[in-house]
């Protein structure tokens, strides 16, 4: 019997809805047929936005969308995607595929997506290889009411009223495709560039993030905030509100990777240990973050997170298109317990990329869309966005195939909502054992208790032939006891129980 203990009275952290973002990119059919379809498409659409698409994610409450990139912000000329159509630049997308971007998605075609969505916007800046001015001119031309040049050619262009920019990158991972910088450099380049990222709305300030490491590049966090906090005392507040964390889950390393729905055993807990090791890097760039800023004002953006195998046979592999099973599921629920126990320093998340490209939630074909496992666990841990982070514990043992991948048998986290009522989601890493949990929840009358469950064979995976494979079901192998719940979850499962 497994020892699980829940204390709803320790409140410990907001966990902010954005922390189940999302990352939109100019990348294979992530934008392009999974998401814009334009006005003349057969597809059933609002304004060129696939119907199907913007209905499942806003069921499954998108709380924010990046873009237009990753590795592609850095090459984004925004002035290249206003105006109308027929004259907008064909330019080549260098980084994905070397095919022609006809920029018929740009500033306003994102924030009519958001509108659709009902999500915030995060737009991430070109620092590689644009301009301080050209930046400038974009947050004016989203932001500025009033009189100006960029202000009045976004109303030539036929929307009057601005947008809101809830979070602006300032470049992207600039110590690799966004430049090549060193810590110091970029740190100095984004105490620049960010000085004229102007806030127009006096009550909706814009949040602005600085560009953090690849993985465990501590050098880089150490070079960026101690160049950032030179020479800027008292720390000015909006100066850097994030800092970003890039870390993709790749069980084979960065050069195989790895068949995203052909793995063994080894390859499962291989995968799921890789993914745990996202625990360990919050917390090393979090303890460097702490000695400049230890009251955790600056957030921890991990805006690229998942995934990342070899592409699908057959797909063009500059368009990073993969499969979703039931490993994705895991590595998912996993990484959301984590970032939910970290939710005092990890303020947003965005998994890559959200149709199409690598851990994706949604895949289409053609007309065809499908839910991945991935979706799935999104749409069952939502009820977490904007609840408080509760004091909890789960014993666990250890368990795996190889010595040097092993894992613990379950993950967990826990947060009670505005109305009261407690939230817990659970993951089953094993893929033999289930596991009765005893579970105590301190000083709280239960009168309800409801669940779903993710659960199947590893490999299971939704396909445009079977898109209803893998799907939730209610789960009602739970039993309310005079200390708290008690309930078996399955091998190879995530489970979500609402308790009031
Ligand atoms: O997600 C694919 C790419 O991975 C992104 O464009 C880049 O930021 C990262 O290297």
């Amino acid at each position: 019997m497994t020892k699980f203990v829940i204390n709803p009275n320790v409140k410990k952290s907001k966990i902010h809805k954005e922390i189940y973002g999302h990352f939109s990119e100019h990348l294979g059919r992530c934008i392009y047929e999974g998401m814009y379809v334009g006005e003349d498409s057969p597809i059933p659409n609002v304004n060129g936005m696939r119907t199907d698409v913007v209905e499942a994610l806003k069921e499954m409450k998108i709380p924010v969308l990046r873009w237009p990139g990753g590795c592609f912000a850095d090459e984004y000329h925004w002035k290249d995607g206003v105006g109308p159509k027929e004259n907008r630049k064909k330019i080549i997308n260098t980084h994905w595929g070397g095919v022609v971007e006809d920029n018929s998605f740009g500033t306003h075609e994102f924030f009519e997506l958001c509108r659709q969505l009902g999500c915030e916007a995060y737009v991430n800046g070109n620092v590689g290889s644009g301009t301080v001015q050209e930046m400038s001119e974009w947050v004016e031309y989203m932001t500025f009411d009033g009189v100006s040049p960029m202000a009045d050619w976004r109303k030539e262009n036929g929307h009057e009223d601005s947008w809101d920019v809830a979070f602006f990158g300032v470049g992207n991972e600039n110590w690799g495709c966004g430049g090549n910088m060193t810590p110091e450099f970029y740190a100095n380049e984004y105490r620049r560039y960010q000085t004229y990222v102007r806030d127009y709305k006096a009550d909706k300030k814009i949040y602005k993030i600085a560009c953090g490491p690849n993985v465990d590049d501590y050098e880089w966090t150490e070079g960026v905030m101690s160049t950032c906090f030179r020479h800027s005392q008292p720390f000015q507040h909006g100066f850097m509100d994030g800092l970003s964390l890039h870390y993709y889950t790749h069980p084979e390393g960065w050069e195989i990777k790895g068949s995203a729905t052909d793995f063994d055993d080894k390859v499962w807990y291989k995968t799921l240990s890789k993914t745990l090791y996202m625990e360990e890097l919050i917390r090393r760039h979090g303890a460097i973050m702490d000695k400049y800023d230890p009251k955790k004002e600056i957030g921890l953006i991990v805006d690229e997170w998942g995934t990342w195998f070899t592409v699908e046979p057959g797909t063009n592999p500059g368009f990073l298109y993969q499969q979703n099973t039931m490993r994705d599921a895991l590595v998912a629920g996993i990484n959301l317990n984590i970032f939910n126990k970290h939710s005092d320093r990890v303020r947003m998340a965005n998994i890559a990329q959200i149709v199409n490209v690598l851990q994706s939630v949604i895949l289409t074909e053609g007309e065809k869309m499908i839910k991945t496992p991935t979706y799935h666990v999104f749409n069952m841990y939502k009820y977490h966005q904007d609840a408080m982070l509760v004091d909890s514990h789960i014993d666990t043992e250890t368990i795996g195939v190889e010595e040097e991948y092993q894992v613990p048998n379950l993950t967990e986290s826990v947060s009670v909502d505005e109305n009261g009522v407690l939230h817990i989601t659970v993951t089953n890493l094993s893929l033999t054992e289930d596991y009765e949990i005893d579970t105590t929840i301190l000083e709280k009358n239960i009168s309800e208790v409801k669940g779903e469950i993710l659960t199947e064979e590893m490999h299971a995976m939704n396909t445009f032939e079977e898109p209803e494979t893998v799907c939730t079901k209610e789960f009602t192998d739970v039993k309310i006891t005079d200390k708290g719940l008690a309930f078996t979850i399955p091998a190879c499962s995530v489970l979500h129980l609402s308790v009031k």
